[in-house]
């Protein structure tokens, strides 16, 4: 394990039942409260930007706001933000996915994203890979490109990997 992975999992709590029973959650809070952390995660997250040549960082709602966009900022390119549907006042572009029971929908304002762009997909938890597959699919249909996809965490015993990589066309993915 490297040292930034140590340093962000001793800054990440196990909550036992959480939302509901028979769950651990994996609660952030400690490490954006730590600046050291937060800072070196920021840092890791804008270089994975410049290397991969992103042009714009998508960050997905909630907890992916908080991570994507300080590394926006130090990557020196623009933040996008992938809503829940609803939440965004313009012209949008939705796309729906399902859940483990029912189906949910994001969107994107559709002036964000055009042919030309590299797209860096920033969140904190790959899970079943329904949000991030569903945000690349948005990405696509505005014409732009995928940089790639970069996760805090995943959740390995649920296969958002192999779902994801079916659909990243070879651009990369990295969990840290
Ligand atoms: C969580 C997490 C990811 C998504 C991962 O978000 O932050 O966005 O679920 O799950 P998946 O890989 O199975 O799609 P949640 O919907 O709980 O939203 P929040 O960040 O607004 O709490």
């Amino acid at each position: 394990m490297t040292d930034l992975q140590q340093l962000l999992l001793s800054r990440i709590r196990d909550v036992a039942d959480y939302p509901k029973p028979g769950v651990m959650f994996k609660d952030i809070t400690p490490l954006l409260a730590d600046p050291e952390a937060f800072t070196a995660l920021t840092d890791r997250l804008a270089d994975f930007c410049v290397q991969t040549g992103a042009t714009k960082v998508v960050g997905l709602e909630a907890r992916g706001f908080i991570l994507a966009a300080p590394a926006a900022v130090r990557a020196g390119i623009g933040f996008i933000p992938v809503r829940k549907a609803g939440k965004l006042p313009g012209a949008t572009l939705r796309q729906a996915y399902d859940l483990e029971y029912g189906s949910a929908e994001i969107e994107v304002h559709a002036e964000d994203l055009a042919a030309g762009d590299r797209v860096m997909v920033i969140d904190d938890v790959l899970a079943t890979g329904g949000t991030a597959e569903a945000s690349l699919q948005l990405i696509r249909r505005a014409g732009a490109e995928i940089a790639g996809v970069i996760m805090l965490m995943e959740l390995g015993f649920l296969g958002g990997r192999a779902r994801l990589e079916g659909a990243l066309d070879g651009a990369p993915l990295e969990s840290l």
